[in-house]
């Protein structure tokens, strides 16, 4: 297995391009299960987990073909035939259980193998199937699977979310638009991924209102089509290397970021000390004075993201004065806090609250990834210690991740990829 080796102390100083939104790609590769014509997605990104989201979607039937050799570009479309997807896919990715709406939607069964609970937390799948239910669907869970049948066809229904639920506002949302009549999602999530995703079924035709809202109001049609779709920039990667501008104290241009997908991160960041600007080709990122401690609280979107809370994490251990995260989506999310005090930072975690006291500075050690986000907490860290990190299970990091030292490396970081 690789490892990922940083000598850290240097200022990072050039320009990272931001690919593609990993969490917009996979419920968009989904959407194409939709039509038999052809869904063309540009600016995929190449990881890991797009990877493992065409061959569930091709083990379906469905045609998933790179438009060109990068494979930036896919065109996904054709008959549905075979109705499961097996345990041995789902366990990789939990984000697999996006092709249960449109399996209901277009075939009217569905065979979807549990995903089970992941390192971050329990995660399950009940909303998703509650929302089901309530469009019509017969739901069983038999060993280990989710079996679902609506031999009529789905329902329009109104749906309740009782909390924010991203994967389920998409699923729902996916399988409504082939609905007979209307849906209502109340409480729906309404992160940027979600806008992508509603934008794209508009765009094959679907009959959708309240984008961006929490309230979704779906007409259902009878087919939908094929269309051409770009997926948004990458708000989450985009974040991680803005953490890495400041945690190096150098100055990042971040090519193709969008602020108003990251408005609640550049709020903080402006707080403890960082600058980030608006450029015509994306978004400049600049330390412009000692890390000062600042509190914050993971929400659903538009609040601060869960996502970024491990990498925030890192920036908070070299700031001045003390931060208090409070993780309030996922319960066991600081899995990266013994790994980060390993590294020589003051962590204490309180339930769902981790105090961070900020040290002078942290030194190089080995460490180990415990799940994606947090393995770019420990790149940050690194890129600020003083000595040599060496991160291990790297394969967290390239399910979200391209090409990360690569990237770090041309801005001027020590970064190498060692294949052991
Ligand atoms: C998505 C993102 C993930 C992000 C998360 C929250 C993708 C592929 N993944 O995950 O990166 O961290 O949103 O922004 O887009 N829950 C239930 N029952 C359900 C569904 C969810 O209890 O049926 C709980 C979860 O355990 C969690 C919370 O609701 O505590 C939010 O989860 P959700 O928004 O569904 O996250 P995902 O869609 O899995």
């Amino acid at each position: 297995m690789d490892v990922i080796r940083i000598r850290g102390g240097r200022p990072l100083e050039g320009s990272i391009e931001i690919g593609g939104a990993k969490n917009a790609a996979l419920p968009l590769m989904t959407a194409g299960m939709l039509t038999d014509e052809r869904l063309v997605l540009s600016n995929v990104p190449k990881l890991a987990d797009i990877r493992t989201m065409s061959s569930l979607i091709s083990q379906h039937g469905v045609a998933v073909e790179p438009q060109e050799p990068e494979g930036r570009r896919l065109s996904i479309g054709g008959a549905i035939t075979n109705d499961e997807a097996p345990y041995d896919i789902v366990s990789k990715m939990r984000a697999s259980i996006l092709v249960l709406g449109p399996l209901l939607a277009r075939v009217r069964t569905a065979r979807v193998s549990l995903p089970g609970g992941c390192a971050i937390g329990a995660r399950p799948v009940d909303l998703h199937l509650k929302g089901l239910e309530q469009m019509g669907a017969t739901i069983k869970l038999e060993g280990g699977y989710v079996d679902a049948s609506a031999p009529q066809g789905l329902k329009g229904a109104t749906i309740l979310m009782p909390f924010v639920s991203v994967g389920a506002t998409e699923n729902l949302l996916m399988a409504a638009t082939l609905a007979d009549g209307r849906t209502t999602i109340a409480n729906a999530a309404r992160e940027p991924e979600i806008i992508d995703l509603a934008h794209c079924l508009i765009a094959m035709g679907a009959r959708i209102e309240g984008v961006g809202t929490d309230k979704l109001v779906i007409e259902g049609v009878k087919r939908l089509h094929g269309a051409d779709h770009r997926i948004i920039p990458d708000r989450i990667e985009a974040g991680s290397y803005a953490c890495a501008a400041a945690i190096s104290g150098g100055s990042l241009l971040l090519r193709g970021a969008r602020l108003d997908q990251m408005e609640a991160l550049a709020r903080t960041l402006a707080e403890c000390g960082v600058e980030i600007s608006e450029q015509s080709d994306g978004l400049l990122v600049t330390r412009a004075r000692t890390l000062s401690g600042t509190d914050v609280s993971t929400e659903p979107y538009p609040g601060f993201p869960t996502d970024m809370q491990a990498q925030y994490m890192a920036l908070m251990c070299v700031a001045e004065g003390a931060a208090m995260l409070s993780e309030t989506i996922f319960e066991n999310r600081f899995m990266h806090v013994p790994e980060l005090n390993r590294m020589g930072a003051r962590i204490n975690v309180h339930g769902a609250s981790a105090i961070v006291r900020g040290v002078p500075s942290l030194s190089g050690a080995p460490v180990m990834a415990t799940d994606l986000r947090a393995s770019l907490s420990l790149v940050l860290a690194a890129l600020a210690a003083k000595g040599q990190t060496t991160i291990s299970r790297v394969y967290h990091l390239d399910r979200g991740y391209e090409a990360v030292e690569r990237k770090l490396a041309a801005c001027g970081a020590d970064i190498e990829r060692l294949s052991a």
